[in-house]
């Protein structure tokens, strides 16, 4: 289970990102932490202004309302926001937040390490196409140890965004494509037992449940003694479900 672990910037200078990060690299940087990249692609950003506003954005799927998106170095406030709201971390962290020292010095540099080591998985910023608003995250990776052909699915939403349908949509779509494009054999997902919510999505993205199990969290939070389900699809399952009406 991986979970554990506003307004929006101009979309202009967040692509621009995407752009740079190459560069960057090529010039020699080389990641340790967010700041350094984001002093670099500051000074990268000011030295080619026209070049970046024609730069588009770094998609990885596209749904009928969601796109998702690479996250960048500009994401930081997005994601300090989404983990800031406790009802978003209720079955996280059992609501402690995020800091920005931890969003800026772990969890971003971690999800921009991925599109480097993993073509194909990571963490993708969460967009609705209707009005460009971030909506939160997937992730769409093996789990530390798993096998690189079993990725684990996860999401986070935030609350304005619930109930409408984007968790399964987004999930469906990347089942999809770990499926149909890339060599995916199996998909997993795990959350804690009493986060219904988060159960059903992966029941609606045509997932099973295959076992009920006890974490050894290092931190304990209320629901925990209820202990927490795994849920899995395999690409036998996932072909079998397509030919049915
Ligand atoms: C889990 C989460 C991603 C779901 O996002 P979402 O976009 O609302 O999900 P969907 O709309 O696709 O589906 C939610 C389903 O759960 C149901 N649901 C939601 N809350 C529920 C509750 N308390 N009890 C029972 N069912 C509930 C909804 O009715 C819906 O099912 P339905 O379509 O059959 O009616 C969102 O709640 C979230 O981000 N939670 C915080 C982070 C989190 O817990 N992530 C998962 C950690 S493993």
């Amino acid at each position: 289970m991986a979970e554990r672990g506003p307004a929006p910037r101009s979309l202009r200078r967040r692509d621009a990102c995407g752009w740079l990060r190459p560069h960057l690299y090529r010039l020699g940087f080389r990641f340790r932490g967010v700041n350094q990249f984001k002093t670099a692609e500051k000074l990268l950003l000011g030295m080619a202004p026209r070049r970046c506003e024609n730069v588009r954005m770094l998609v990885f799927l596209e749904t009928e309302r969601l796109l998702l998106r690479q996250f960048n170095l500009f994401d930081v406030d997005l994601l300090v926001e989404l983990d800031g709201d406790p009802r978003v971390m209720r079955y996280i962290t059992g609501g402690a937040p995020t800091s920005r020292g931890e969003v800026e010095d772990e969890l971003l540099p971690a999800f921009l390490g991925y599109y480097r080591e993993f073509p194909g998985y990571g963490f993708w910023a969460a967009v609705e196409k209707a009005t460009q608003d971030f909506l939160g995250w997937f992730h769409y990776r093996p789990a530390p140890g798993d096998p690189l052909d079993q990725p684990e699915l996860g999401y986070r939403l935030r609350c304005a965004a619930w109930g409408k349908g984007y968790a399964t949509e987004g999930c469906r779509a990347l089942i999809a494509k770990g499926f149909a494009e890339f060599e995916v054999q199996r998909v997993v997902a795990s959350t804690m037992a009493v986060n219904t919510a988060s159960r059903r999505v992966m029941e609606k993205s045509g997932m099973r449940l295959v076992r009920a199990f006890v974490a050894d969290w290092p931190v304990s939070i209320p629901g925990d003694e209820h202990g927490d389900v795994e849920y899995a699809i395999t690409r036998s399952e996932w072909e079998l479900a397509r030919t049915r009406p």
